[in-house]
């Protein structure tokens, strides 16, 4: 039974009334990678993956979450001003949070959620469910927003409900994405171009490590952080720089002994990352696959050694995947610290590579490596 056919049977079901099914996609990032929070460059794309819900006001004084995938429930009377002791549930009710701060107070509503991407892969899941909820909040109680005012919306859910300062990619790309596209956009302006997904004869394979380190979430924060220090230095000997955007590599070297060495290795991943994202677009518009490769390897480099984000689970995918015929580079994907690495493979070796690098990790790790044939897809909407 197709999805959205599955969702209102079982919404009918349990609530006795239609629903409407909305679905939001989960995003891979081909290159730029911890830009998007310094108001650099990035290129998402919408992965054929979903975080679909049915949906409907409930014309009472509750409100009913059903997670099918988890099978649990949330019920309540009130949407709680501060996290629920429910995890799942917050990244909604962070997103009716951000409703209510823009004067739009949600009613109570039933909803079902079913979702195919990946928990922990890096693959943006929660952005997924935040902005489904957003855009589905949007239509339903009409509230008026435009999809860029709904990405903010979702952003906020994660900033200030969840507590995790994440960037505006995951979001942007779960609302914005384009069906064969990638979005290169401009995270100080907000200016984005959808630019033909061209692979030539190639794939986009994920190898996902299956391990997500605790450090994940504090570790980004940090980094964050570093990257602010480095433009407060900047700005103290009185530059009025907004942001690590505005500052270039010569600029970082001529003031090296401002910084601490974390601090100065930060800000050149970021400075370099930025530059190689216009490489790489310039590298697929040649179909030059072999640069797009070595600039995919060179990223990975850069997240590894500079701003250290990477782990040994990721390290050993690239290292071992990077010397396979048919591959023509492979970076670790996301925030980091586990999740899945992007690899740009001829189509006719996918197989061997997959069945190659899976034997590898099993050996080295004793996990069993999955991976994912990345697909494109439109972002949010009702279905
Ligand atoms: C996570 C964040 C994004 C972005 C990436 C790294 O996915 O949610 O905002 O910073 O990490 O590029």
């Amino acid at each position: 039974m197709v999805i959205n056919n599955w969702l209102s049977a079982f919404f009918v079901k349990e609530f006795q009334t239609e629903p409407r099914c909305f679905r939001s996609p989960g995003r891979i990032n081909l290159i730029g990678e911890h830009t998007d929070y310094n108001e650099g460059f990035v290129l998402p794309a919408g992965i054929d993956k979903f975080c679909s819900i049915a949906i409907a006001p409930s014309g009472s004084d509750f409100t009913t979450l059903i997670a099918t995938d988890l099978d649990e429930h949330c019920i309540t009377n009130h949407f709680p001003e501060e996290k629920h002791s429910n995890a799942w549930s917050n990244y909604v009710f962070g997103v009716v949070a951000a409703f209510k701060k823009r004067g739009k107070n949600i009613p109570h509503f039933n909803a079902v959620v079913k979702s195919d991407v990946p928990v922990g892969a890096g693959l943006s899941s929660s952005a997924a469910l935040e902005s489904v909820f957003a855009y589905a909040f949007n239509e339903i109680f009409q509230c008026g927003f435009d999809r860029l005012e709904l990405t903010r919306i979702a952003k906020e859910a994660e900033n200030e409900f969840i507590g995790l300062q994440c960037g505006i990619m995951d979001m942007f790309a779960s609302i914005h994405a384009k069906l064969d596209h990638v979005i290169r956009l401009d995270c100080r302006s907000l200016d984005f171009e959808y630019v033909p997904m061209k692979l030539g004869g190639n794939k986009i394979v994920l190898f996902d490590t299956c391990v997500k380190h605790e450090l994940a979430s504090s570790e980004y924060n940090t980094r964050r952080l570093e990257c602010i220090s480095v433009v407060d230095k900047l700005n103290e000997r009185g530059e009025n720089f907004p942001s690590l955007r505005n500052v270039s590599m010569e600029m970082l070297e001529s003031n090296r002994n401002l910084f601490s060495d974390n601090e100065f290795k930060r800000a050149r991943y970021v400075i370099q990352e930025n530059i190689r994202l216009s490489n790489f677009c310039d590298a697929v518009e040649r179909e030059d696959w072999s640069k797009a490769g070595s600039l995919l390897l060179e990223a990975h480099n850069g997240l590894q050694n500079d701003y250290e984000v990477s782990c040994t689970e990721l390290d050993f995918l690239v290292e071992n995947v990077k010397e396979l015929n048919g591959v023509w580079g492979a970076r670790m994907m996301g925030g980091g610290f586990g999740g899945c690495t992007l690899n740009l493979v001829a189509e006719e070796k996918v197989n061997e590579v997959v069945q190659t690098i899976s034997d590898a990790y099993k050996n080295q790790f004793g996990i069993d490596l999955k991976y994912y044939i990345a697909g494109t897809s439109d972002g949010a909407a009702e279905f």
